[in-house]
């Protein structure tokens, strides 16, 4: 039931009643209590044409509206705006029918489409770090997101499993022998170890040259470390999705080194279109409108970046079938993406009704406005933070008596885990985001906290009521009104949140939504003494479908709730 629809239904009525033709109607979310639940603002638009006043169009139209079903009250405001006010009963029997429905009444899509959602991709050469803690949840809610909506979703994880770099990694690993793998746990140490062993040892540098050959050209030693390297490093990646309660798994990895065999055939492919030109040795595509050519390989032969994005997108289109295919990839490279898309489009290795999108995100900065470092100016390792998160959250639960060490140990990870990913997911993913433990991790505001602890709120409640909820949802004042109205918002919300990839539209909601129940909650008590039954089995209604709408919005977030907080 998407509610803006169909009140745009009504609307369109009244103009045909009118007898005034319009193409779309669109009400947008009133801007103010006062002005209604929804405004129309499309009247002004049509003054010129009909010649006629606004307010007069306004005024005829609201004649028309019909007002014994979605709508009780229309009134024309300003200019020629119509405020429009929801009728309590109808706002009422769908937030019951909402209750009783799984899905929150949210209806799958109609037309469901494949995506792959390409997120996280950590380098395995290095520790995973702050900077792919925002592809990594920013994607996974993505994917959680249009699952939920009825598509049909593949997540990949385009690793970065090759380069040279793997030579001198492999060769340390090989002189480690048996310590190998245990020191490969800090794999920034060992990727600094084995620079250092290459910078100041000529023959464990050429060997290093010399492995860099031997995996491209499959020998069968060379291959067997560099997988186990990967294994390693791919599971500390793993350690991080576990603890994120992030769904990537092996199965979603699709690395750099998977469309190693598809690259020259990228190159031949582009050759027969006549796209490549060769410049400086280097097999270069020049874009109309670009500066800057795309390298798809180098004068000695090697193939970059690009060339194993072409390959990738070609192969998530016409082998996996996806009709969008959204990167979720630091806003650095937007330039990179662009041209891979319109290299991709040219050459018809992706049909033209394939949506191809960048999913751009801003860095993470300290609060001083500086990119995010450890105090000696290193990267932050994400397992540092996560655990400093946790650490955190511990501080911050009130009242510990209430709870049995494991609960704490529970509550912990849960609570700051939720903090660093909610803080993150509710900033516009464009802008540069300050990281504050202080912010994320308070009761107050829009933090993930605030929800967990309205959650727990409702769930006393009904520790504390015991029965069972029966009976109509009766609207009994303006706040009821309110709640009601934004619980039937869900499900735009998330759909306009899926279109634009943008998470912070749900958190924003959720927060609306919090806020009004503890209005709610603190003006009309369900079970104090005097409230009669009617009113109480409704207000409870209305506390369980809140409470069900916070969790099933956090859990697209991959945020868990509590009972108890
Ligand atoms: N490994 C890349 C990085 O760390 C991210 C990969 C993004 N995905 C892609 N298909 N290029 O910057």
């Amino acid at each position: 039931m998407k509610l803006k629809s169909q009140i745009n239904q009504v609307i369109k009525e009244a103009f045909s009643k009118a007898g005034i033709d319009v193409d779309t109607v669109m009400v947008t979310d009133a801007t103010k209590a006062e002005f209604g639940d929804f405004q129309f603002n499309g009247v002004m638009p049509l003054a010129k044409t009909l010649r006629k006043n606004p307010r007069e169009i306004a005024t005829e139209l609201i004649n028309h509206i019909d007002l014994t079903g979605v709508i009780a009250k229309a009134e024309v405001a300003g200019p020629g705006f119509i405020n429009l006010w929801l009728n309590d009963a109808w706002v009422a029997s769908q937030c019951e029918i909402a209750l009783n429905d799984e899905r929150l009444s949210v209806e799958k899509k109609e037309n469901p489409i494949k995506v792959v959602v390409d997120y996280s991709g950590p380098n395995m050469a290095k520790q995973m770090h702050v900077g792919h803690l925002r592809s990594t949840i920013i994607g996974d809610t993505l994917a959680n997101l249009l699952t939920f909506l009825g598509d049909d979703v593949i997540r990949q994880n385009h690793i970065g499993d090759w380069g040279t770099q793997f030579g001198m990694l492999i060769a340390h690993l090989e002189e480690m022998g048996s310590e190998g793998s245990s020191s490969l746990k800090d794999l920034e140490q060992f990727y600094k170890d084995a620079k250092k062993r290459f910078d100041e040892d000529e023959d464990f540098a050429n060997k290093a040259r010399e492995y860099v050959v031997k995996i491209q050209s499959g020998d069968l030693h060379c291959i067997n470390l560099w997988q186990k390297f990967i294994d390693i490093s791919l599971g500390h990646c793993e350690d991080m999705y576990d603890k994120l309660c992030v769904k990537l798994t092996r199965d979603d990895v699709k690395a750099e080194s998977f469309y190693n065999e598809d690259l020259p055939q990228v190159i031949e492919d582009l050759i027969k279109q006549n796209l490549l030109t060769e410049s400086d040795g280097a097999q270069c595509v020049f874009l109309e409108g670009e500066k800057i050519p795309v390298i798809v390989q180098k004068s000695g032969g090697g193939y970059l970046y690009a060339t194993t994005d072409l390959a990738a997108l070609r192969y998530r289109a016409n082998v996996l079938g996806a009709k969008r295919i959204s990167y979720i990839v630091d806003a650095r490279q937007a330039g990179h993406f662009k041209q891979v898309f319109k290299v991709a489009k040219e050459s018809g290795f992706v049909a033209e009704d394939v949506t191809l999108e960048h999913v751009a995100f801003g860095m993470m900065m300290d609060k001083s406005g500086r990119p995010f470092k450890t105090r000696d100016g290193g990267t932050v390792k994400l397992t540092d933070l996560l655990d400093e998160a946790v650490v955190k959250a511990k501080a911050a639960i009130k009242d510990k008596e209430n709870y049995s060490q494991e609960e704490i140990e529970d509550l912990a990870q849960i609570i700051g885990i939720g903090a660093v990913k909610y803080a993150d997911l509710s900033i516009n993913r464009e802008s540069n985001y300050i990281f504050s433990w202080d912010k994320m991790l308070s009761f107050e505001g829009n933090t993930s906290l605030y929800m967990q602890y309205a959650y727990a709120r409702i769930q006393s409640i009904f520790r504390r009521f015991e029965g069972e909820v029966k009976g109509d949802i009766i609207i009994g004042d303006e706040i009821e009104h309110r709640l009601s109205v934004m619980l039937l918002r869900f499900e735009d919300i998330l759909n306009q949140a899926a279109v634009n990839a943008a998470s912070n539209q749900i958190t924003s909601y959720l927060y609306e939504l919090a806020t009004l129940f503890m209005r709610f909650y603190e003006q009309n008590p369900m079970l104090r003494e005097g409230v009669d039954e009617e009113t109480k089995m409704s207000r409870l209604a209305l506390a369980d479908l809140t409470a069900k709408t916070i969790k099933q919005g956090l859990d697209i977030l991959g945020i868990e709730v509590v009972d108890k907080l």
